[in-house]
């Protein structure tokens, strides 16, 4: 939404939440989200054609258009447990919109949400007695964190669905209109509801697949002598292939990959079509797989012992350029290191404070360092889980001094020159290679 504002001052932008510190946040110096270039962005806006605030009546009323984003998490109860969506989000903000609204409006689906949702929405919504009529489009968001500024400047595309209706193409042209002011229309795609709902599950699906399929060769790298970073690069320059997506890491993290999926097997299911389901829950099953294998990995590295050892996990967020932990491999990794009843030192350059959050449970069993080589002093391995770039460049000698020896690096994102690092003394292993 920030972006809209920038990019199109006649229109007014007011973000309203039910959570009045994240707007608090918002409205301050210090933003609740970490992303390369938001802060400028909504400092060039905010209080001129971008608001932040917490009376969401008021700004349903006034509105002409609504973006619906609010969370979708996965269902942690009743039927569809673990895998469904959970949408009781969703449909108490249909109905927020219903009772403060007095004129008719167009209400967008931003959120993720499974396909045909938008038909629970307008039964909601149009058996109103008030005589209004909302038309509600599909507009999924297809943007990275930590790139998300980039992503939403130069989108590949953006896709709005809509009824094949005079009213339903007329109100996906509103929308269109509004992203026309700097994307080409050419990359502006609109569909029928269905696809566009549908397509963002999709997505979600390929991505994570392209994952899992280059992580779980990666074992049989390690078990062969090929080298997966070799093929990666063979592979991708074929242009069926592509080169993106492929880089074998200790697995992928985020709020999206795994919910979609699940929310994607869910339906499959509910539809069905079991072995549709098994398949894409293999790319859930192969993500876990390869960060536990990886642990065990490290275990056997060290002995398979690390109780009361000092470990220094490099990197909390599940990617780098965020401070987002959600699902993060890291706090699996975490995890696992506790259950051998190791000493986990973990660093971030962004995500302590989630870490934070998350451990809060295990606070005494944890330590927490703002500097990587503060985390590795006196530890006995490295784990890499995050590739913030800054890791690639520490003073690795100066590391390898303050270690316990045999200092072992476990590289879990493949972006460490391992060469380098076995010259200063270092055991060296990482994702793919013998
Ligand atoms: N995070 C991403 O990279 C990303 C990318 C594409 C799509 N999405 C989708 O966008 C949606 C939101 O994701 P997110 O990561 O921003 O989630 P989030 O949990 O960080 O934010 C959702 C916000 O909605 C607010 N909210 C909940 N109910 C509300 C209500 N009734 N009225 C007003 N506000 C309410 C919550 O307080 C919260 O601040 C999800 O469906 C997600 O799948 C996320």
């Amino acid at each position: 939404m920030a972006m809209i504002a920038k990019k199109c001052s006649q229109y007014q932008v007011k973000i309203v939440d039910i959570n009045a510190t994240r707007i608090d946040a918002w409205n301050s110096d210090n933003l609740p989200v970490y992303e390369p270039g938001l802060k400028e962005v909504v400092e060039s806006v905010r209080g001129k054609n971008l608001f932040f605030g917490t009376d969401i009546e008021a700004s349903i009323k006034e509105a002409d258009i609504i973006f619906v984003s609010v969370n979708t998490p996965t269902k942690t109860f009743g039927f569809g447990a673990g895998k469904a969506s959970d949408l009781q989000y969703i449909e108490k903000t249909a109905r927020s919109i219903l009772t403060a609204s007095d004129s008719s409006k167009i209400v967008v689906e931003k959120s993720t949400l499974p396909v045909r949702t938008a038909e629970s929405m307008e039964r909601i919504l149009n058996n109103n007695g008030k005589g209004l009529h909302f038309d509600v489009v599909s507009n999924p968001e297809f943007l990275a964190e930590g790139s998300a500024i980039a992503d939403l400047e130069n989108p590949d595309r953006v896709l709005i669905g809509g009824h094949q209706t005079r009213d339903g193409l007329a109100a996906v042209e509103e929308i269109a209109k509004i992203y026309a002011n700097w994307v080409p229309r050419e990359r502006i795609i609109t569909t029928n509801l269905w696809s566009s709902e549908l397509s963002k599950l999709t997505a979600n699906a390929f991505l994570a697949q392209r994952i899992s399929s280059i992580n779980s060769l990666s074992a049989l790298c390690e078990k062969t002598g090929a080298n997966i970073d070799e093929i990666a690069n063979a592979i991708g320059k074929d242009t069926r292939i592509g080169s993106k997506f492929l880089k074998a890491s200790i697995g992928f993290g985020g709020s999206c990959f795994k919910k979609d999926i699940l929310n994607l097997v869910y339906l499959c299911e509910h539809y069905g079509l079991p072995e549709v389901a098994t398949y894409w829950e293999n790319v859930i099953k192969i993500n876990e797989w390869q960060t536990t294998r990886s642990v065990k990995r490290v275990l056997r590295s060290l002995f398979n012992t690390i109780t009361g050892k000092k470990i220094a996990v490099l990197g909390f967020a599940f990617k780098a350029d965020t401070n987002d932990t959600r699902e993060s491999p890291a706090h699996l990794v975490v995890r696992e290191l506790l259950e051998e009843r190791a000493i986990p030192v973990i660093t971030d350059y962004r995500a302590l404070p989630d870490a934070k959050r998350d451990l809060s449970d295990v606070l005494d069993k944890v330590q927490f360092a703002e500097e990587p080589y503060e985390a590795a002093k006196d530890s006995h391995a490295i784990l890499l889980c995050t590739e913030w770039r800054q890791y690639a460049a520490l003073d690795w000698q100066k590391i390898y001094d303050s270690m316990s020896k045999p200092a072992l690096i476990f590289d879990g994102r493949n972006i460490l020159n391992g060469e380098e690092l076995k010259k200063i003394g270092f055991e060296f292993i990482s994702i793919g290679k013998a």
